[in-house]
């Protein structure tokens, strides 16, 4: 439950129907969907049995069965790639879930009732325009967030996440109830769904795959932790495959509830981070009991937000209080700082910074460009590299725990189809196939 947590969140919701809509829609979703379950539920079993086995943060989980093994403790690099990746990505994770608060309260204020496309964009305008706004719901997202982890993740998380998934589930079947009667439907679903080769770039296909690894939360250690504290009854199999469907099934269906929205009411599809943000509260403006649903939506929102972001702070949490003998709440309450801060650079890449650009990128878009397409797919292949060539055959057949068919098809995956198909993937980016 707290890896379904930990997957569903604004990868799904927020970030998902906007990098589809950058590129070009139904190529990138299938593309998406292939690496979700050829790369992410493999690695996905990888990592969770490299947490249980090693029963600690990930930094120190590799290094330990890298020696347990005959092999070079470096391993333990792996796990800082994982650990810099998750609070890297937490410092802007931060900032977006702010927006998503403060549309908590902007919806419940019936602002958005009666709304046209002008006055959401602006709405939208306003508020990333003002630094002083979004640092202060970004703290408030940060706070709330080292709250939980400061008191130790364990208990709550799974309790909330059970009625959560659920109800955000039942909300977005209402939205794509409500996008069934807007005028853009079948242009928003053939754009989900037609896969037309030619408008999607090389790059375009880097960006699916990162995409896939971010939404699971895959390749970095969270899943990792988690696994950690997994009982060996659990089956890793089942557990991650009932992951990646339901985070999966979140995605689609909010893509095919935005899509529409977009297409009724004259949109950009490629609008960037703001997408669902010019878009939901159109819907919510327009439909029966539209601020109750809206206010509901964006409050869980949030929640999914939190109880994704605890897991990308909780490898680094863990490894502070493991090595460096500091209690729980000096561990937190120093990286939580630490990751406020760096989420200035995005908070200022929506408006100070927003014309300062390296490669053409914000600070916040080169944030997300190393961390989705580069550190979590690299993370996650050393990971499948680990579990399928260096780990005993006796010891994966073992945590497992699967027929053999399974276990023979899992191996082969992860000992060559993952890596290979990174590697491609990577090459293809940088162009060396065109
Ligand atoms: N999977 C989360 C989401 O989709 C983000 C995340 C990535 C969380 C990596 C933990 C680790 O929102």
């Amino acid at each position: 439950m707290a890896a379904t947590g930990s997957a569903v969140g604004l990868g799904n919701i927020w970030k998902f129907p906007y990098i589809a809509g950058e590129n070009g829609g139904g190529a990138f979703v299938l593309i998406y969907l292939v690496c979700i379950f050829l790369i992410g539920v493999p690695i996905m079993m990888a990592e969770v049995m490299l947490g249980r086995r090693g029963r600690r943060n990930p930094v120190d989980s590799m290094k330990h069965l890298a020696e347990e093994t005959g092999h070079s403790p470096l391993w333990k690099f792996l796990g800082w790639i994982g650990v810099t990746a998750g609070f890297l990505i937490l410092s802007y994770y931060s900032v977006i879930a702010g927006w998503a608060i403060s549309y908590v309260f902007t919806t419940a204020s019936g602002a958005f009732t009666g709304a046209n496309a002008a006055l959401v964009g602006n709405h939208f305008d306003e508020l990333t325009q003002s630094p002083f706004t979004l640092i202060f719901w970004h703290s408030i997202f940060m706070l709330i967030t080292m709250l939980v982890v400061a008191r130790g993740i364990e208990g709550g998380i799974e309790k909330a996440v059970r009625f959560l998934i659920p109800s955000l589930f039942v909300l977005i079947i209402v939205m794509v109830f409500y996008a069934m009667t807007t005028s853009g439907f079948a242009e928003g679903v053939r754009f989900m769904f037609s896969s037309d080769f030619s408008k999607i770039s090389t790059e375009g296909v880097l960006k699916a795959m990162g995409q896939a690894f971010f939404t699971l939360s895959i390749g970095m250690g969270a899943i990792m932790v988690y696994g950690a504290y997994l009982p060996k009854d659990i089956s890793i199999a089942k557990a991650s495959f009932s992951i990646a469907i339901a985070d999966t099934a979140v995605a689609v269906l909010a893509g095919v509830a935005i899509f529409p929205i977009v297409f009724a009411n004259g949109l950009e599809a490629g609008s960037g981070p703001g997408l669902i943000f010019v878009t939901l509260p159109l819907a919510f403006g327009n439909m029966a009991f539209g601020a109750f649903f809206g206010t509901l939506f964006f409050i869980l929102l949030v929640f999914a937000a939190w109880s994704s972001s605890i897991s990308l702070i909780e490898p680094a949490v863990a490894w502070v209080i493991e090595n460096k003998g500091v209690s729980r709440v000096k561990a937190s309450i120093a990286l939580g700082f630490f990751t406020w801060f760096i989420g200035l650079g995005t908070v200022f890449s929506f408006n100070e910074w927003s014309n300062s650009t390296l490669f053409g990128k914000t600070f916040f878009d080169l944030l997300d460009y190393l961390t989705s397409n580069i550190m979590l797919p690299l993370g996650g292949v050393l990971m499948a590299i680990f579990a399928g060539w260096l780990m005993k055959k006796s010891a994966s057949h073992d945590e497992l725990a699967v027929s053999k068919r399974a276990y023979t098809l899992w191996r082969f995956l992860v000992r060559y189809v993952t890596p290979v198909a990174v590697l491609l993937v990577f090459l293809n980016a940088v162009g060396v196939f065109s």
